[in-house]
């Protein structure tokens, strides 16, 4: 690869050298806002957009051929790894079949059974494309269901694009307001503002605030909607106090609980966050890694809320391209691919080693970070000493200094993506070994040295 110069990017750290991968991406922003085709693409700590040739397995190759042990996996979609055979075998099967779209064949019934027989609260679902479009369904559904209008969010939990949920993500802290009465901030400018009176935003791990919210609100909420575990701002787990208040503060005033797990389903488990909580939501929606790197999510839930859909009910649900048979054939193989036996147990053993060691570079340089993680998916905090329970206690994360570690790992061919939040999640997949692991190890100590070098 031509090394033509290094440069600082604003207030960035660009330190990626330029090459055709940089100069393509200059190229795409003639044609391409912003040079993406999706916003948070962007990564913020080397200015731009990755652009990747191929990949395979837990590896990712750049336009300069440079590999990467990518600690990204596609936002989460590639739990087992690009361009897994199984995946890729079931793909072309299908494909061969001439892949006839908005019909129904039997892979659907066969990925609705094996969904319905691994997540806990699916009784029946649905097939939608992205996880932004299985909240939006969802909560169409849960307000058919109810006959109210009103959802509880979590401040900072993430649920997709759309305008009924882009509400209290990232939200400034100046803009925060008073814990018990959090800002409904709108995260995006062009959204409705009376879209805003609709939501009732508690923050996580608050069971006090939550029975307080509900003693106020619990008549006229149609539901209440988390991310069970919160890896939108890195890897929060839920204490058994928040969940059971919620289940139980839901249940006492007929709201629904809807746990959003387009992250976190098989991160840990077949049955996702639900089965690993041993709490059962009333919907839930999938995304990402159900789909095995294609664009699949999935809604479901209890059978007498989800029959509230057309053409049984009155509450409409419908896509041409809902339930694509390429995506629903690769959601079969991934769903088999995670059910066999030993899948966890490596997955937590990789873990185990990544954070740990991870950890332990940290101390070693004397780099205040610390990675949390729970299954496949991590968050790295940095400046951090207390525990991490929300967002307001992520948002005293220091960005710039994880914008740092992000260009150095980058820098030493380790893949981390930036999303602009306060914290980050990032995770590997099933393809890594416990060689790519210090392999990946070995890179960091050398990203973490560097970094520690330059504070
Ligand atoms: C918890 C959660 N819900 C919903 C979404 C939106 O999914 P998609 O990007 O597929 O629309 C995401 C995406 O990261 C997510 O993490």
């Amino acid at each position: 690869m031509a090394v033509l110069r290094r440069h600082a990017c604003e207030t960035l750290h660009e330190t990626q050298t330029v090459s055709r991968t940089s100069q393509q991406f200059e190229q795409h922003r003639q044609y391409l806002a912003g040079g993406v085709s999706a916003s948070t693409r962007v990564n913020r700590a080397i200015g731009r957009g990755m652009l990747f040739d191929r990949a395979a397995g837990p590896y990712v190759w750049d336009l300069d051929g440079r590999r990467y042990i990518d600690l990204c996996t596609s936002h989460g979609a590639t739990l087992l790894g690009h361009g897994d055979e199984r995946v890729a075998r079931a793909v072309t099967d299908v494909i061969a079949r001439g892949a006839a779209c908005s019909y129904e064949n039997e892979l659907h019934g066969e990925l609705a059974r094996r969904l319905c027989e691994t997540v806990p609260c699916c009784q029946r679902v649905r097939f939608t494309g992205s996880g932004t479009e299985a909240t939006l369904h969802c909560i169409r559904l849960a307000r058919a269901f109810t006959g109210r209008t009103k959802l509880l969010k979590f401040e900072g939990n993430f649920h997709g694009y759309h305008d009924q949920v882009m509400f209290s993500i990232n939200t400034p802290r100046e803009q925060l307001g008073d814990e018990t009465n959090p800002t409904v901030w709108p995260a995006s400018t062009g959204m409705l503002p009376e879209l805003a009176v609709q939501l009732v935003v508690v923050p996580y791990n608050r069971p006090d605030l939550v029975q307080r919210a509900f003693e106020r609100h619990g008549r006229e909420l149609a539901a209440a909607i988390c991310e069970p575990i919160y890896y939108n701002a890195g890897c929060i787990r839920p204490t058994a106090e928040f969940m059971s208040t919620l289940r139980r503060a839901t249940r006492d005033h007929g709201a629904l609980l809807i746990f959003d797990e387009v992250l976190s389903a098989f991160r840990m488990g077949p049955g996702g966050a639900q089965e690993h909580l041993a709490i059962t939501p009333d919907l839930c929606t999938l995304g990402k890694a159900v789909g095995g790197g294609y664009p699949l999510s999935v809604f479901g839930g209890r059978a007498d809320i989800m029959e509230r859909l057309m053409p049984i009910g009155d509450c409409q649900h419908s896509g041409t391209y809902n339930g694509h048979p390429v995506a629903v054939a690769a959601g079969i193989a991934a769903n088999a691919a995670y059910r066999e036996p030993g899948f966890y147990e490596h997955i937590n053993r990789v873990g185990e080693r990544l954070y740990g060691g991870l950890n332990a570079a940290f101390a070693r340089h004397g780099v205040p970070g610390r990675a949390v993680g729970l299954g496949a998916r991590f968050g790295i905090y940095f400046g951090i000493d207390g525990e991490v329970r929300n967002y307001r206690d992520a948002l005293k994360h220091d960005r710039a200094l994880m914008l740092r570690f992000i260009a150095a790992a980058i820098d030493e061919g380790v893949y981390f993506h930036d999303y602009g939040g306060a914290a980050c999640h990032h995770g590997f997949c099933a393809a890594m070994t416990e060689a790519d692991v210090d392999d990946a190890l070995a890179r960091l100590d050398t990203a973490i040295a560097r970094l520690a070098a330059a504070l």
